[in-house]
């Protein structure tokens, strides 16, 4: 099944053989330049050591840490992202219906200085100004979402229901994009839940899954003429914690079980709308449907079998959870045994975690033409016996997480630049899932500022050099099957329940404006020449008088 899904792969971007083949021969260039760059930068390093530098005073082991010279494939996709929610506002415009996080957001205390979308970086008045930032970054994809409500402001998806308006923004922004030669990579959905759904469980009622399959479905048939990538969930993991935590819409605290029923259906919600695709449209639009993921990389400890065994767990509770179902079969064995055993324990005559039939983990193994991973940062990961009661996902899997205090810090408390961990992850995710094909959907730092704009924003240049020349280790070293790079996030946007405090984006807005001026900052440059490049290019063998080579030794360090 694996093998055939594998090759099915192969066949939506050529035909199968010889799509292999030529990919095969682009790695065997790519290698052959790799390897006169080494050459000849080893030749050069003894002259001028500026060769393989490192990008953090942190981070110096010298197999490890060096930058690498060398190129990604030609195709390869390079991407900045955004969500509606935190960028569209028009909250209640043209016919909008209400989302779970415009309820959430209205709520007194919930977002730092009760800060909402409603208007957002107006993006929904904003496509000329969105793609020209898009253009000057010289990226070759835009990774925006649909929100649900806002073409179906009932929820419930039908052509008597579509908000005509409401479409209309996405067929613009569409058209806009590829006026511009950018190809839009659509999520279709990012957390933002028609209110109506909530209004009768949300995704602990699994009747959900059937409508999102009947949203996707109409999308596929607005838009699947000249949307070629699809992502049907944004972070199943996340969208779980907002129904067992307090901190993401809708807040509702069931931590025990309803974590687990959420993704249940959120799992044969997206098998569902794979199948619609892969029934109704692959044949005529020869697009690809995949589901984003997040993960840290997890360290162990120690080198002790127990603290070994519980970075596996991390992984495993973290990435397989979706993971396994989708490239396997089934939730991953440790994950199922761990909550099985805890809910006896708790008293339980079945376990608190879900169980598939037969039917339905066939129906959903296959279901990713790729796999899009979001990765920030890594934790060290170490064995902890949890309390048993309150019983929750995260004390299920009896390990403790921190970030090592020698890690460089940013602006959000959660994320540590830990550059060689999306190597680490890469590798990982190759191993154990059949290798399949992998865009990083996001990736990115943050700065904490709603006063000054900080637009000199080295750490970000760092980030993005580091982060994406460890995804071209993974590519080049460990031939990971890494098709592209996308930066969270093209412009600073409305945060979660940060509100518009910590910023990702490349550029700078001001919400305090009602214009929301976009500016660049620093980075935008940085990672503009990245793209440009297709990689990095060695210093040594670029004229004297390059101007990347000049930006480039402005932030690296040269031991
Ligand atoms: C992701 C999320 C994005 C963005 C980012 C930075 O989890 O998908 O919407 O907020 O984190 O926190």
């Amino acid at each position: 099944m694996l093998e055939n899904f594998k090759m099915n792969n192969y066949c939506h971007c050529g035909s199968g053989a010889s799509s292999r083949i030529s990919n095969f021969v682009i790695r065997l260039a790519i290698i052959y330049t790799f390897e006169v760059a080494v050459a000849m930068s080893q030749s050069v390093m003894m002259v001028n050591d500026a060769q393989g530098g490192f990008v953090y005073k942190e981070f110096q082991d010298p197999e490890r840490d060096r930058l690498l010279y060398g190129h990604f494939p030609p195709n390869f996709t390079w991407a900045t992202a955004t969500a509606a929610y935190q960028v569209e506002g028009a909250w209640d415009e043209d016919g909008k219906g209400p989302s779970i996080w415009d309820t959430y957001s209205h709520q007194d205390g919930r977002i730092y200085n009760n800060h909402n979308g409603d208007v957002a970086c107006d993006s929904y008045h904003k496509i000329n100004e969105d793609v020209e930032m898009l253009k000057s970054l010289n990226v070759t994809h835009y990774r925006f979402s649909i929100s649900w409500p806002r073409v179906f402001p009932e929820g419930v998806p039908s052509m008597k229901n579509m908000n005509e308006k409401g479409m209309q923004y996405y067929q613009d922004l569409v058209n806009a994009l590829i006026a511009a030669n950018i190809e839009p990579m659509v999520t279709l959905y990012h957390w933002d839940l028609p209110q109506t759904f909530q209004d009768t469980g949300g995704w602990e009622n699994d009747i959900v899954a059937v409508y999102f399959a009947q949203y996707a479905d109409l999308c596929f048939k607005q838009l699947g003429d000249r949307v070629k990538l699809w992502i049907t969930f944004n972070e199943p993991k996340v969208v779980a914690s907002g129904y067992g935590g307090a901190r993401k819409a809708p807040g509702l605290g069931h931590q025990s079980t309803g974590v687990y029923r959420v993704t249940h259906n959120i799992l044969k919600a997206h098998a569902k709308a794979w199948h619609v695709y892969d029934d109704k449209y692959r044949k005529n639009q020869g697009g690809q449907v995949g589901i984003t993921l997040n993960c840290d990389w997890a360290i162990p400890a120690s080198e002790s079998e127990a603290d070994r065994d519980a970075a596996d767990r991390a992984l495993q509770f973290g990435l397989g959870w979706f993971a396994h179902p989708i490239f396997v079969g089934d939730y991953p064995d440790v994950m199922k045994k761990q909550v099985l055993e805890k809910s006896r324990a708790q008293g339980l005559t079945s376990s608190r975690l879900p169980i598939f039939n037969e039917d339905e983990i066939n129906t959903i193994r296959g279901t990713a033409d790729f796999l899009g991973l979001n990765h920030y940062t890594s934790q060290m990961i170490a064995h902890h016996n949890s309390e048993l009661m309150p019983s929750s996902y995260s004390s299920d899997q009896d390990i403790l997480g921190w970030h090592d205090e020698n890690w460089p810090k940013c602006g959000v408390s959660w994320l540590r630049p830990v550059p060689w961990g999306i190597r680490q992850l890469l590798k990982w995710i190759k191993e154990e899932y059949g290798d399949p094909a992998v865009f990083i959907t996001e990736s990115g730092i943050a700065e904490k500022s709603d006063v000054e704009p900080m637009l000199n924003d080295t750490w970000r240049m760092q980030y993005y050099t580091a982060y994406i020349n460890e995804v071209l280790k993974a590519y080049i070293l460990d031939d990971v099957d890494v098709r592209g790079y996308t930066a969270w996030s093209l412009m600073d946007n409305f945060e979660w329940a940060d509100g518009y405090l910590s910023r990702f984006g490349l550029h700078y807005v001001d919400f305090n404006d009602p214009a929301r001026p976009r500016t660049p900052k620093a980075s935008a440059e940085i990672f503009a020449d990245i793209v440009r490049n297709n990689g990095f290019p060695n210093p040594q063998i670029l004229s004297k008088s390059s101007k990347y080579l000049s930006k480039l030794s402005s932030y690296l360090l040269f031991p």
